[in-house]
């Protein structure tokens, strides 16, 4: 049996909602508190879309959206939660209101992980009587398909908390890293940050089509990047001699590209150049078809992937 069977979710925007469809289909049951009048219908019929894509990657075979209620209270929904996954909007005032309310009615051994993209564990800390309870659990939209959780505790969480957290994560199908230093963005939003710099710096230099270097990423090392991180894809581009062989061979290459890479700032201007190469690129596809054929395509990938990964 697992840990952790029961569940809640705080906040069901475009975050919350995904977890709550992600912790059901692990056959958790999720209570979910937000006061939005239309909460309930929106997750609901989320969930509903959401659940024949987890039943295609194979994360459905515990779970049953049935197993999803609403609470009055912030407090109600907390109150037999082993783990709550916090995913208020991204304002510090209102998540010290919510922990305040609820601190109280944790229950002793519950873990409270909070979504935030930027704001930091002591920033969150602030105001607690004793913030073991609690960790950050960033993860990558939508949770339910992505399986990156980024984590950071520190001395004040509790013994215990981070490592029930990441066994809790990694038995509903989550890859999880631990942040041991933290920077705005976290990590894995300040790599793609780092790549689409130098792809905005590349269009408005006229080198290729928004495009042309979309493409050079998808079709290159992207789909590289989906199998193994960068530094251990170096490593393997050395023969026999490994990374130490690599950067003999290319250490000078790469500091004269890193000293030649692009500073830009998305100005008014940068910005149109962008609009207009990814209209052009887009080629009269909204959004939401170019959204449903990415999910289809991140969902092969995944169920391509899963298997492997797992025995790894
Ligand atoms: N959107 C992303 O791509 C993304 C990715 C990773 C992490 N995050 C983080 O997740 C969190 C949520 O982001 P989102 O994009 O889902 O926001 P969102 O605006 O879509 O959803 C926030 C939800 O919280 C509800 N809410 C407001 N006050 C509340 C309260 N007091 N108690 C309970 N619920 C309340 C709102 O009604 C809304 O449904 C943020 O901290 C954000 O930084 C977002």
């Amino acid at each position: 049996m697992p840990d952790i069977t029961h569940t809640a979710v705080l906040g069901a925007g475009v975050i919350g909602a995904s977890w709550a469809a992600l912790f059901l289909a692990a056959g958790r049951s999720v209570t979910v508190f937000d006061p939005a009048p239309a909460a309930e219908a929106r997750t609901r019929a989320y969930v509903d879309t959401a659940w024949p894509t987890l039943t295609e990657l194979g994360l459905t075979g515990r779970g049953t959206p049935g197993a999803l209620r609403f609470a009055g209270s912030a407090e109600e929904a907390v109150a037999e939660a082993g783990f709550i996954q916090e995913n208020l909007p991204e304002r510090l005032p209102l998540k010290h209101d919510l922990f305040a309310r609820i601190e109280a009615a944790l229950p002793p051994a519950a873990i409270l992980s909070s979504s935030t993209s930027g704001l930091t564990l002591e920033a969150l800390q602030q105001g607690w009587r004793n913030p073991a309870p609690l960790i950050l659990g960033h993860p990558f939209n939508p949770p339910h398909l992505i399986p990156l959780v980024e984590l950071t505790a520190n001395a004040a969480t509790g013994p215990g908390i981070l490592e029930r957290a990441e066994a809790f994560y990694a038995d509903i199908g989550k890859v999880t890293i631990r942040i041991r230093k933290g920077m705005p963005g976290h990590i894995a939003n300040r790599l793609q940050a780092a790549v689409w710099r130098e792809a905005v710096h590349m269009a408005v230099e006229g080198v290729a089509s928004v495009g042309d270097i979309d493409k050079a990423m998808w079709a290159g090392p992207g789909l590289r990047w989906a199998a193994m991180g960068p530094t251990m894809l170096f490593n393997l581009g050395a023969g026999d001699g490994g990374l130490q062989a690599f950067c003999d061979h290319f250490r000078d290459t790469f500091n004269s590209w890193w000293d030649d890479l692009g500073q830009i700032h998305l100005t008014d201007e940068v910005i149109e150049t962008l609009v207009a190469g990814i209209r052009q690129e887009a080629g009269g596809q909204s959004p939401s078809e170019l959204a449903a054929r990415r999910d289809a395509m991140i969902v092969a990938l995944q169920r391509a992937l899963g298997d492997m990964r797992r025995s790894a």
